[in-house]
């Protein structure tokens, strides 16, 4: 059985991806800050008879981050989840609220990502890790330039690093959702049902995705499935990157 941490895993995309890799028989690692939280996401995947165990720490946290992936019994990857957001005007955001988005998403991912590839390269182990970023990573987003910032840097950081631990068989790849309506999500991201109206006319697929598909994809990614995948970005997000020209002309009654 592989033992795989999962950042921000006692709620939302992060607690699905969770419950789907110990449901391929993983044990897995809850991290996060909200002590009550992880308790409640472990109780309920034991309930399902899944292997879990928590670690109630910061992502920010380098020293902390060492400590446990030093100290578990075993370690065979990570999925960095754990992400600061909310909406601001870039000229309002002050410099704290800037860092505390970059360093939740991109340091945490460098924590998590540097510490399990040393322990897997000193112990001459494979692995897989997968990073959650989401498609403004490349196209960008107006009012969360903090937050495309960070997942920007974590898609360049995922290719860095596919390239640098290929040679020790640890594979690094990345998984771009568009918005799911998870709590966290809706309460920091979405300003009013007419805002998530209109993201959902620019959804080919026309509905937003849900946790247990972002699950999935996850899953794959880290599965022996994906053995001569590394470096590549999978996006689950309804069509929604392809952009303005999906709505432009020929318009869908021209066609019919
Ligand atoms: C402006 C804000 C703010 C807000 C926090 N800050 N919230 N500024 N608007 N809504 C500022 C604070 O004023 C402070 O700066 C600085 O950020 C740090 O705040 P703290 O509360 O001290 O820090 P901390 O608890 O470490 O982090 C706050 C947080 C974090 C970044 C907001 O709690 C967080 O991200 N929580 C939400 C997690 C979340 O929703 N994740 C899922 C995102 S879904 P000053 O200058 O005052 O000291 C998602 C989907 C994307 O990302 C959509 C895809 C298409």
């Amino acid at each position: 059985m592989k033992t795989l941490i999962v950042t921000g895993g006692s709620a939302g995309i992060g607690r699905q991806i969770a419950h789907r890799l110990a449901s391929d028989d993983n044990e897995v690692v809850l991290v996060g800050r909200n002590t009550d939280r992880l308790k409640e996401a472990e109780t309920s995947l034991v309930n399902d008879g899944l292997n879990c165990r928590t670690a109630p720490l910061d992502v920010r946290d380098a020293d902390a981050v060492k400590h446990l992936v030093e100290n578990l019994p075993r370690v065979d990857g990570v999925v960095n989840n754990a992400a600061g957001n909310f909406t601001a005007r870039t000229i309002d955001l002050s410099l704290n609220g800037f860092r505390a988005v970059v360093e939740i998403s991109l340091y945490g991912t460098f924590n998590f990502s540097t510490a399990v590839a040393r322990r897997l390269i000193a112990e001459g182990r494979p692995g897989a890790m997968c990073n959650i970023i989401t498609t403004y990573a490349w196209t960008g987003a107006p009012g969360v330039a903090h937050s495309a910032a960070a997942k920007g840097g974590m898609l360049a950081f995922t290719k860095s690093v596919a390239g640098e631990w290929g040679e020790h068989g640890i594979r690094v790849n990345a998984v771009a959702p568009g918005f799911v309506p998870t709590e966290s999500a809706t309460t920091h991201i979405l300003s009013s049902p007419a805002a998530a109206d209109r993201m959902l006319e620019r959804i080919p697929l026309a509905r937003f995705g849900r946790t247990e598909e972002i699950a999935e994809a996850v899953a794959f990614l880290m599965s022996e499935q994906a053995a001569y995948i590394t470096g590549s970005v999978l996006t689950v997000d309804g069509g929604r990157s392809l952009g303005p020209s999906m709505h432009e002309m020929p318009s869908k009654q021209d066609l019919t």
